[in-house]
């Protein structure tokens, strides 16, 4: 894909003149298929987002000829967001990414808002939703509890998300389990227009994001999450060696001070021993025998030692480039215009079917 690599602007002006005039063929994923993934702008991503989603996805664009990357605002704004705040929230979610090891040599990185082509299709896929099929799904039924009422914007959130998926043919979605509904009903979406249209879009497959979930420090029943309302309970990225130090200090185990794993019983000291197998790059068994002779006390200073080790690269990086605000639009710009040649064909596909032209 060279088209975008010098300068994104004029070449984007005269790719939307080309992508009008000329009749293009669809972007078929090459052989070995396309990888999707999408994550909403919250900031810096915090540990569980690294360990759990971002380590993976650097993993796969090594691995597939074509993978995509998207900062999904439009999903985020499905949430009430500060203007200035999400402004900086895209920003420094892209820089993340990119310190966590995105390379945009090799995958699509990308604004979703800067590819209409999203919201486009997903109007053409919301005509082919019934309501009850997403009254049911788990992220409306939690959030519009929690708010008492949700947004319409919330409710049709699923389907924009299979939008993102289709609109590049996508074949392979890294997710974590709780997106697997999301995923079913993407797979639903490909497989209803094909039956109603003629086929066009291939039935993606979940890539399951590992094992690992990362729980809260403070409270490992429940996942490390951006929301949570104690900052002691979350590690990010970006976080001083001291404040590690501090949270892992603090964090939750219990009375036994042999260090074992078993997240049934001892979820707290469980967690640790999954973070400190992860940042470390061992298996879980390596580090419950490195721990051997250690009480809970002790263990904490080398699980640290382990996550500031991992994270310190990460934290400077991402202060680098954070000064550097013109290099990240840079980035996103040659991405929105790289991700704009993939999905407009395919727009321009779906669009001929449904029989608007
Ligand atoms: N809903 C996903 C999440 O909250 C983010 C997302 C949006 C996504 N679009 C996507 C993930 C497409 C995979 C594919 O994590």
């Amino acid at each position: 894909n060279t088209t975008c690599v010098f300068s994104p602007v004029p070449i984007c002006w005269f790719f939307g003149f080309y992508a009008k005039h000329i009749s293009l063929p669809s972007q078929d994923p090459p052989g070995g298929g396309r990888v999707f993934s999408g994550i909403q702008p919250t900031g810096v991503p915090h540990l569980g987002n690294y360990l759990g989603a971002l380590e993976n996805w650097v993993t796969l664009q090594n691995q597939y000829p074509s993978v995509i990357y998207s900062i999904v605002d439009l999903h985020s704004i499905t949430q009430p967001q500060d203007p200035a705040q999400l402004r900086s929230s895209i920003l420094d979610m892209a820089a993340s990414l990119l310190a966590c090891g995105i390379d945009p040599e090799k995958a699509i990185l990308f604004q979703q808002s800067q590819v209409s082509e999203h919201a486009e299709l997903s109007w053409i896929l919301g005509c082919l939703t019934s309501m009850p099929r997403l009254r049911h799904l788990p992220q409306w039924k939690m959030k519009s509890k929690l708010k008492n009422e949700g947004s319409v914007g919330l409710y049709t959130y699923p389907v924009l998300q299979a939008a993102d998926i289709l609109l590049y043919k996508s074949t392979h979605v890294p997710v974590g389990e709780d997106q697997v509904q999301h995923l079913e009903l993407a797979q639903d979406l490909a497989r209803i227009f094909n039956g109603r249209y003629g086929h066009l879009f291939p039935e993606p497959t979940a890539l399951l994001s590992s094992t690992r979930k990362v729980k809260s420090l403070r409270d490992p029943s429940s996942k490390m999450s951006k929301s949570d309302t104690q900052a002691m309970a979350t590690i990010t990225v970006t976080d001083s060696p001291d404040d590690i130090a501090l949270k892992v200090r603090r964090a939750v185990t219990d009375f036994t001070s042999e260090v074992t794993f078993d997240p049934e019983t001892r979820p707290g000291v469980s967690n640790l021993v999954t973070i400190h197998a992860a940042t470390a790059g061992i298996g879980v068994e390596e580090a419950v025998s490195q721990a051997r002779g250690l009480d809970t006390g002790a263990y904490k200073l080398l699980v640290t030692e382990a996550v500031v080790h991992r994270l310190t690269p990460i934290r400077e990086e991402i202060e680098r480039l954070r000064w550097d605000r013109a290099h990240l639009e840079g980035v996103l710009a040659r991405g929105a215009c790289r991700a704009r040649e993939l999905a407009a064909p395919v727009l321009r596909e779906a669009r001929q079917r449904v029989g608007f032209c």
